[in-house]
């Protein structure tokens, strides 16, 4: 089968493509690096043609509020018009637990590219995730006050990106579903502590606390806000593991 993965050289992509190859599959990995690009337009129609299946992992370069709404709004539009003429049988879109539960300008621009593929016409299938493992440091990071990590008191279900590719790969050979996925990582724990958990084994001193009046990237959020609320696909790697995993590619 033929199966176009955009954002192919990224995180989940990368992954993802090899998952795919193994499975003996044509694999077309787009990105603009490859010379494919679904902003401009280059290279996506001949990227498309014939492809049964098109992934979409890609991600915006700016998360700068509006930067990122162009991004996923022009990004999809070009995708769902190239897959519209090639014919293309089942759209994969990798999204966000949680979305439409919070506010902030990247969580928008997420809605705004699940709502352009539910009104594409294509047969498709969403994959909500939570936030990623690798994504911790990023988010002590971001949220981090001098030596002081303030982070609000939520819960939090992180999920390893090789979960996250397993997951992509199997639904997008799969039959459309028509409609949103939900995964999540194995344990569902206060942001808090696995944020702490997570720098003290890196060896990274800063002191984590739970701040009520702090913000997920800019949004107010609550005890279930980034956590799915229904039935959802688990991963099978929790921090422990995935630390351990992290240390021996080292
Ligand atoms: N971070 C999280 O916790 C989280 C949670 C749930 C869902 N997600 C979603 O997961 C998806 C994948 O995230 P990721 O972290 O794997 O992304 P990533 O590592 O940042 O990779 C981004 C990919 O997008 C490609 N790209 C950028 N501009 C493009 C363009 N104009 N045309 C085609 N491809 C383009 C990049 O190609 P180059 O290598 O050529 O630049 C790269 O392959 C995103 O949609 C994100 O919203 C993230």
């Amino acid at each position: 089968m033929k199966i176009v993965v955009i954002g192919g050289t990224g995180l989940i992509g990368s992954k993802t493509v090899a998952i795919l190859h193994q499975g003996g599959h044509e694999v077309v990995v787009a990105s603009p690096k490859s010379g494919i690009n679904t902003i401009t337009g280059e290279g996506l129609q001949a990227a498309v043609a014939g492809a049964q299946v098109v992934i979409d992992l890609a991600n915006s370069p700016s998360f700068e509020d509006k930067a990122v709404l162009e991004f996923f709004d022009t990004s999809g539009r070009n995708l769902i018009a190239a897959e519209a003429a090639a014919g293309v049988r089942h759209h994969v879109a990798l999204s966000i637990v949680g979305i439409d539960r919070t506010d902030n300008g990247y969580f928008r621009a997420k809605v705004a590219q699940e709502k352009l593929i539910q009104s594409s016409g294509i047969p498709y299938t969403i994959i909500r995730s939570t936030q990623f493992l690798e994504f911790l440091g990023g988010i002590a990071d971001s949220s981090a006050d001098g030596n002081v990590v303030r982070l609000p008191p939520v819960l939090f279900q992180p999920i390893a990106a090789d979960d996250v590719a397993a997951i992509v790969a199997d639904v997008a050979l799969a039959a459309p579903r028509g409609g949103i996925v939900e995964i999540a990582g194995p344990e569902r724990t206060p942001f808090n502590e696995i944020v702490a958990r997570y720098l003290n084994a890196i060896g990274d001193l800063r002191k984590v606390v739970s701040d009520p009046r702090s913000r997920y990237w800019g949004g107010g959020v609550e005890e279930y806000s980034l956590v799915p609320l229904g039935e959802a696909r688990l991963g099978r790697i929790g921090l422990d593991e995935w630390l351990r995993r992290s240390k021996a590619r080292i």
